[in-house]
């Protein structure tokens, strides 16, 4: 069983415009981005993948653009694009944020960091 609680000493720091991301440089990292295909979510999950996160989830609502950001993510920063994964949610609607919440939690049972650059989970 994964010891969750543990709190890497040592971190990578890097700041995107006002917001600073710090990441721990385990290599542990496991990161969600909502909006992550463009903008701050695209920044912001891009700058996690060079940080060394082992695992990152893209959060959007088009595939196409999902796996496009992937591709530029993994090509910018020589990350494995097995540590990337993509995943489809449309932030408007309650009933398919609930249901996407529900899908994550089954996939993945804890996360490091969530950065919500659209939408609140
Ligand atoms: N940029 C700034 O300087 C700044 C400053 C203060 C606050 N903010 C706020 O920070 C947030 C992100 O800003 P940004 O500049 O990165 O915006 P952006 O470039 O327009 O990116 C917005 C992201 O949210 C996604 N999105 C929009 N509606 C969605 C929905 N209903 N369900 C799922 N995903 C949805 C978009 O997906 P699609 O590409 O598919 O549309 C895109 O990935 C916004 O809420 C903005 O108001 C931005």
């Amino acid at each position: 069983m994964e010891n969750h609680s543990h709190v890497p000493a040592t971190t990578h720091r890097k700041a995107i415009g006002q917001v600073e991301i710090a990441i721990a440089t385990s290599g542990s990292g496991k990161v969600l981005a909502t909006g992550a295909n463009t903008g701050l979510g695209y920044r912001a999950a891009l700058e996690c993948a060079a940080l060394g996160a082992s695992r990152l989830i893209l959060v959007v609502r088009s595939r196409e653009k999902g796996e496009a950001a992937k591709a530029r993510i993994a090509r910018e920063t020589k990350c494995t694009p097995d540590s990337i994964e993509v995943m489809t949610v449309g932030l408007s609607l309650f009933s398919s944020v609930k249901e996407f919440v529900k899908c994550l939690s089954q996939q993945v049972p804890y996360l490091h960091a969530a950065l919500l650059c659209w939408g609140t989970i």
